[in-house]
């Protein structure tokens, strides 16, 4: 193997030991600008999911990310703030991959439409024939396929701290759009709360190398006064495991 081959190889290495370590599932992305480039090979996790007879998302959650129960605590808190008990009847929900949260959500709630916006085409498919979503197509961090006002529950998990500030940005503004009057947003960010000292120090440790895009960090206050704006209010708030670390799940209500 030639140096700079060899030099990618480890490289690659070091950031699936990070992601591993930090409790992502990472896919690779056929147009993901801004994103994480490294991937969960998608027949991989399948094979590996059906030998552990577990769902691909809780064999992410208990045996990739050792993590047993992360994407059902946040499902909880969900269900604990009546974000299903409102029977959304539209969903949309952007980067699900490979499908963790949307597993759950369709166990909390029967939505007529559940839309999604994933870049990673081998994990789009699955979902769609695996739970019958609409999958829509992604181009510049824009919801357009979706109407105004059309959607209950919009929701992202995981992934507005893997995009940059750019693409996270202009998705909160299309999701404040389709939100229809009375509809929830729900997302993670990596906020200040998740950034003590010590998980700084940590993070600056366990960084890897070549990987300046990930995590990206929002300041909560923003969002809160962005949404604001958008005639969201902030409705709850608590922390989501993310490996060693933490992300902070917003929870806003569109005015009705
Ligand atoms: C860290 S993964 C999280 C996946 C899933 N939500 C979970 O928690 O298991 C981030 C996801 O966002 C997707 N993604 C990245 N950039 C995107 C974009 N611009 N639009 C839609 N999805 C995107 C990736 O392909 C990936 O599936």
């Amino acid at each position: 193997m030639k140096t700079a081959e060899k030099g990618a190889t480890v490289l690659k290495a070091g950031i699936k030991r990070l992601l591993a370590r930090t409790g992502f599932d990472i896919v690779r992305s056929t147009n993901n600008r801004g994103g994480v480039d490294d991937f969960i090979p998608f027949e991989a996790a399948m094979r590996a999911s059906r030998a552990a007879g577990l769902s691909v998302g809780d064999y992410i959650d208990e045996v990739m990310n050792g993590t047993p129960g992360a994407t059902q605590s946040t499902i909880d808190e969900l269900r604990a703030l009546g974000v299903f008990a409102a029977e959304p009847d539209t969903v949309l929900e952007i980067g699900p991959g490979s499908g963790r949260y949307l597993e759950k959500t369709l166990k909390e709630c029967s939505p007529g439409r559940y839309e999604i916006y994933e870049t990673a085409a081998p994990w789009a498919d699955y979902l769609v024939d695996t739970f019958k979503v609409v999958a829509r197509p992604t181009s510049d961090c824009s919801l357009a396929p979706t109407p105004d006002g059309s959607v209950d529950l919009v929701q992202a998990h995981k992934v507005f701290n893997t995009v940059t500030f750019l693409s996270a940005s202009r998705y909160f503004f299309e999701m404040a759009r389709v939100t229809r009057p009375g509809g929830r947003i729900v997302f993670d960010v990596m906020t200040e709360t998740c950034l003590d000292p010590a998980t700084m120090r940590a993070w600056a440790a366990e960084g890897g190398p070549g990987h300046d895009s990930y995590p990206a960090a929002m300041p909560r206050q923003a969002c809160v006064d962005l949404f604001a704006t958008l005639d969201c209010s902030l409705e709850a708030s608590f922390l989501a495991p993310m490996g060693f670390a933490s992300t902070e799940v917003l929870v806003f209500e569109k005015k009705a």
